[in-house]
């Protein structure tokens, strides 16, 4: 495993700050974040702690000397550049970017930097497609909040090495994350296939007329959706039987939505201009007020559910 000393946040919006909030916590580690442009990082930096110093979970002080730890240039030529052992890219989803900025890094960084690709849908494989080393790049998916959200998925494309994967792996582990090997690079990964599987059902039930948006949260929330955290699908097949499990889905599976097309009801609710909480209309009707309190809620729960 390669050791890791000096690590380079390649794009500092959403992703970039907190990825820098997770890296922040460990002093024997040198980060440093570029960007094309200084939006506040610093104080965006700042503010991610927020939440967590108003539930006790860190003092302001500490908040304070972590953001500071981490530095922040525009610099193109700075020397934290040239010297990372891995970098973690977070430039916008746009494919030629990202390969072109992998394609540039290499001219600069030492050859045996760790290149990391965090990207919600692109292929990393595609993502790599410039680099002369191609086996050096691994995708990395953070959910946002990424400091708030344990997940990391590890996606090998078809070229990188076990070395490059599991140096990464390990990495993350090291900084707290839940770091989870994806051994193929396929759309989706490894929790979006499901949680867009997910979707897709809930979507379908609304459209048949079998329950509302808000009746099918409720039943979601208030039953496995509270075991999930918990037991996985899988665990909770063993735990009822493969042989019910079987049953199950040879009575089920043809009722369920199997459309390979986004949902009508999507798609007419986007015709529309209903999009949820950007313009206050979408599955449900939401208030700037609910929308408010909808965001608070979630991360005071995942600030709870924090190790
Ligand atoms: N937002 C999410 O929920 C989420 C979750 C997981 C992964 N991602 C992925 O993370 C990546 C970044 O997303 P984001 O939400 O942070 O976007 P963002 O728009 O908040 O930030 C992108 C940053 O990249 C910088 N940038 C653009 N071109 C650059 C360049 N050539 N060199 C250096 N910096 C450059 C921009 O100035 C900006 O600060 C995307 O690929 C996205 O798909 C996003």
């Amino acid at each position: 495993m390669k050791r890791i000393e000096r690590v380079l946040i390649y794009g500092g919006g959403l992703m970039g700050k907190g990825i820098a909030h997770i890296f922040s916590g460990d002093p024997k580690l040198d980060v440093t974040v570029y960007d094309i442009a200084d939006n506040g990082f610093f104080e965006g930096l700042l503010a991610t702690f927020q939440e967590l110093v108003a539930a006790g979970r860190i003092s302001r002080e500490e908040a304070l000397s972590r953001a500071r730890r981490v530095r922040f240039t525009t610099d193109f030529s700075c020397p934290a550049i040239t010297k990372a052992d891995l970098v973690i890219e977070n430039v916008y989803e746009n494919m030629a970017l990202k390969q072109d900025t992998f394609a540039l890094l290499e001219t600069v960084c030492r050859e045996n930097a760790v290149f990391c690709t965090d990207t919600s849908v692109m292929s990393p494989t595609e993502i790599a497609a410039k680099l002369k080393y191609k086996e050096r790049l691994v995708g990395t998916h953070f959910w946002n909040p990424a400091y708030l959200i344990p997940l990391v998925e590890v996606v090998k494309s078809r070229f990188t090495s076990d070395e490059t994967a599991h140096t990464v792996l390990e990495f993350l582990t090291a900084a707290g994350k839940k770091a989870v090997l994806c051994k193929k690079d396929v759309p989706g990964f490894i929790a979006n296939r499901m949680q867009h599987a997910l979707w897709r059902e809930a979507l379908y039930i609304v459209e048949q007329g079998i329950a509302d948006a808000a009746t099918v949260d409720e039943a979601v929330k208030a039953s496995f959706g509270l075991r999930l955290g918990q037991l996985g699908p899988l665990e909770n097949a063993d735990m009822i039987g493969l042989d019910l499990a079987w049953n199950a889905h040879d009575y089920l599976l043809e009722h369920l939505c199997d459309s390979h097309r986004p949902s009508p009801l999507l798609e007419s609710l986007k015709a529309e201009g209903k999009l949820g909480f950007k313009t206050g209309e979408g599955l449900q009707s939401w208030t700037p007020e609910r929308i408010a309190q909808a965001k608070r809620d979630l991360n005071a729960y995942l600030i709870r559910h924090l190790p």
